[in-house]
């Protein structure tokens, strides 16, 4: 049985994206890749390095200097940020809240679609983000759209920041939740959009089993086009 060699998996912040696919790649072979790791990796560079009142030109610089990468990890996977573990260090408040506007420049864009183009290369992938089958992987073999209500998101988002141990508020993460959608679907650059040719889920009254069991289900019945 022939499996999709490239998987695009496309949605709004807190949609499930990389809770359900960490989980599908793993039972299928597959490389998980989840774009908003890079841009929050970028993000976390920018505050480090004092730029974030800098101009694009330099947080593009800054960008294409940086060496990023995704490996497996124990069932996970681990964000280098030049050599550096920061896949804790991404999911801070501080690069939630400015990761809509460095992600909005196509300077930076263009340097991180590269890499993830070269990471798909490398062999199966899963590769979650906003514009993976419109703009990443166009000729994706597969494409699913994953979908959840603002308030659903918000509640998953809240319950894993409390067990992972971290304080966490449910109205201010619900708030940045719809500022960082409005602005990820109305940039101009790349804005979140639902590929015409992606399978529709949505999650919001599916618990993350059923979720898997679904996004698995829709991997293991695709057919090659002839
Ligand atoms: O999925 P996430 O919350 O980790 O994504 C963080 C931000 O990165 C999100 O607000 C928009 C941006 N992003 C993007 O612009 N393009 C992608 N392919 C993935 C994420």
């Amino acid at each position: 049985m022939a499996l999709p060699r490239t998987v695009a998996i496309d949605g709004p912040a807190g949609a499930g994206k990389s809770s359900i696919c960490r989980v599908v790649a793993r039972d299928l072979g597959y490389l998980f890749v989840d774009t908003g790791a890079f841009y929050r990796a970028v993000t976390l560079a920018v505050i480090r390095a004092g730029l974030l009142d800098a101009d694009d030109a330099a947080i593009i610089r800054l960008t294409s200097q940086l060496n990023l990468d995704i490996v497996p990890q124990h069932d996970q996977y681990a964000v280098l940020l030049n050599g550096e573990d920061v896949t804790q260090a991404i999911q801070q408040s501080g690069v939630d809240a400015n990761v809509s506007r460095i992600s909005a420049i196509s300077g930076v864009r263009a340097v991180l679609n590269e890499k993830y183009r070269q990471l798909a290369a490398r062999g199966p992938v899963i590769m979650a983000g906003r514009d993976i089958g419109t703009v990443v992987l166009p000729q994706a073999d597969l494409k699913i759209y994953l979908d959840a209500s603002p308030e659903a998101r918000a509640e998953r988002r809240y319950r894993q920041r409390i067990a992972g141990g971290q304080q966490a508020n449910y109205d201010e993460i619900l708030s940045s939740l719809r500022s960082r959608d409005a602005s990820d679907s109305q940039r101009e650059v790349d804005p979140l959009r639902r590929p015409s040719d992606a399978t529709y889920v949505h999650t919001d009254d599916l618990d993350i089993e059923s979720a898997i069991r679904q996004v698995k289900q829709i991997i293991l019945n695709w057919q090659p086009a002839h």
